[in-house]
């Protein structure tokens, strides 16, 4: 099972008035644990006030570059962010898992591939990692990038992006849109929603064929880019979205609520190559905390079917998953469940950490 290991913050700069960027060192003995794919996340861990508060932050660093930079935006009232952006300091550590997600770029020096992005605010961290890896690392592929803000000065990473397309000004392109903020020209004010991605690609991708498209923002965002995408002709399986923030709780779907009245269940869980074994009332709010009550840290950081730190394999049983937005349509068919989101719908539910 992968372990929480703390990693040295070597550097932390403020990157706008809301926003630092925080530098950790992996010691060398960790480092191929922390080898990440471009826009991969890590998971933290830190104690406020005796509680354990974990969250999950994506890499923004090129796909080999150390130290591992994140790129943290303050949210009101969020305990990590404020905690990090007011108490952390160089030289502290950081308690965080090794990488993991499912939404990155896979990368292939022979490639001449067209990417495109659609970023929204602190959405740019993941797509910021695939865009630099991308361009050093498929020297004949190019890169077009959509990035949402209220404004310039609330604009993450945008010396970086600036300084990239100094480096590659033939194949990296920049759209900066900005919703409180006068633009030169009127296609790059307002919010990246599905008119605006039918104007953007009408007006800048025409011709194109992009390879596949990455968007990554917050809940509400995704859904109308990634329709509007796929109506534009892309195919669904070359759309990759990944939000940021948990999304709203719904009501709870009906085969959950369905599972109310049913009795208990044995989980069986596999990690490591070791068996642990537990029971729980169906009805029980998810496998993660029923595990817990029973002394059994299973890994989890958003709990909100977001970041899939909690992905697992069903190997035997059935579950019900309140929501999913960590998983792909293939991991789904192939049988992986978040167990942050799942309730045993049979007696017996076997699952399975050690596949990959
Ligand atoms: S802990 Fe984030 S999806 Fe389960």
């Amino acid at each position: 099972m992968k372990q929480f290991h703390p990693l040295t913050i070597a550097r932390l700069d403020r990157e706008t008035k809301d926003s630092v960027r925080i530098a950790l060192c992996v010691p060398d003995e960790f480092a191929d644990e922390y080898a990440f794919l471009p826009g991969q996340h890590l998971p933290f861990q830190i104690t406020v006030d005796g509680k354990k508060l974990r969250r999950t932050y994506s890499i923004c660093s090129a796909q080999g570059e150390m130290p591992l930079e994140i790129g943290v935006r303050v949210q009101p009232g969020g305990q990590f962010s404020e905690f990090a952006a007011k108490q952390l300091a160089v030289g502290d550590t950081l308690d965080a898992m090794p990488p993991s997600g499912q939404f990155h770029i896979s990368l292939d020096a022979e490639n001449a591939k067209d990417y495109i992005a659609f970023a929204a605010g602190s959405g740019i961290t993941p797509v910021l990692s695939m865009l630099k890896s991308a361009l050093q690392n498929e020297p004949n592929s190019r890169f077009m990038l959509f990035y949402g803000n209220r404004k310039q000065s609330t604009t993450m990473f945008i010396e970086d992006l600036y300084a990239l397309k100094n480096l590659y000004p033939e194949r990296l392109q920049l759209h900066f849109l900005f919703t409180q903020e006068d633009q030169e020209f009127p296609i790059m004010s307002g919010r990246l929603d599905a008119d605006k991605v039918r104007e953007l690609y009408a007006a800048f991708c025409t011709g194109l064929n992009p390879a596949a498209a990455f968007v990554c923002g917050p809940d509400t965002m995704i859904k109308t880019v990634t329709d509007a995408l796929v109506e534009l002709g892309l195919a669904p399986e070359n759309v990759h979205a990944e939000r940021f923030g948990v999304p709203r709780k719904g009501s709870k779907p009906k085969s959950a609520v369905a599972t109310e009245t049913a009795n208990r269940a044995t989980v069986t869980v596999i990690m490591d190559g070791h068996k642990k074994e537990f029971e729980m009332r169906r009805a029980d709010e998810n496998i993660v905390d029923a595990a817990a009550d029973h002394g059994i840290d299973l890994p989890y950081s958003c709990k909100g079917g977001v970041c899939a730190t909690c992905r697992c394999h069903l190997r035997d049983g059935e579950v019900t998953m309140a929501t999913n937005y960590g998983l792909e349509p293939w991991e789904v068919e192939t049988g992986f469940i978040l167990a942050c989101q799942s309730r045993p719908v049979s007696a017996l539910v076997t699952l399975d950490y050690d596949k990959i």
